[in-house]
């Protein structure tokens, strides 16, 4: 064990660098987590809605994919059950569609969580 070893072991901006890829690590988990927190509560996944027998369970899943992957882009989760039928009708589906450019088997299948989801959500809101 020279002296010139363990110098270069204790030197402070080695113990940093050596250090700082956790602390990046243990940063985007939180970052993360929270983000998926809130995308739970505004999109719930398909499993935590109380659905009818006869819904389509792997069409909304592919939905709630397509809101989970195109539509927090430019801000936050959408939250379903915040808006109206209506307005995600008439307003909200027709212009975010085109913002996330997606396709018309796309926009179909996100329609489809969209309104059933909300509906489940207005009879039996989740967590209460
Ligand atoms: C290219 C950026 C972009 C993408 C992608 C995008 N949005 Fe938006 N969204 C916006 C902007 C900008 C606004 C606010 C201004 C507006 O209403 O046009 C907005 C507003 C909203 C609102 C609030 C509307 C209101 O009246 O309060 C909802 C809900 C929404 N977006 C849902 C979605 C959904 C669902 C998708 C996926 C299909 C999506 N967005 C994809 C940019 C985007």
């Amino acid at each position: 064990m020279g002296q010139n070893s363990s110098h270069s072991a204790m030197h402070p901006l080695r113990v940093l660098l050596r250090f700082l890829p956790k602390v990046g690590a243990a940063l985007t988990l939180v970052l993360t987590v929270a983000s998926c927190t809130s995308l739970e509560v505004a999109a719930p996944p398909v499993d935590k809605l109380t659905l009818p027998k006869k819904a389509n369970r792997t069409q909304l899943a592919e939905g709630r994919q397509i809101l989970a992957s195109h539509c927090v882009k430019c801000h936050g989760a959408p939250q379903v059950a915040r808006h109206s039928v209506e307005d995600w009708n008439e307003d909200i589906l027709p212009a975010m569609t085109k913002k996330a450019k997606l396709s018309n088997q796309e926009a179909v299948l996100l329609k489809n969580y969209v309104l059933t989801a909300h509906d489940a959500l207005a009879a039996h809101p989740v967590g209460s």
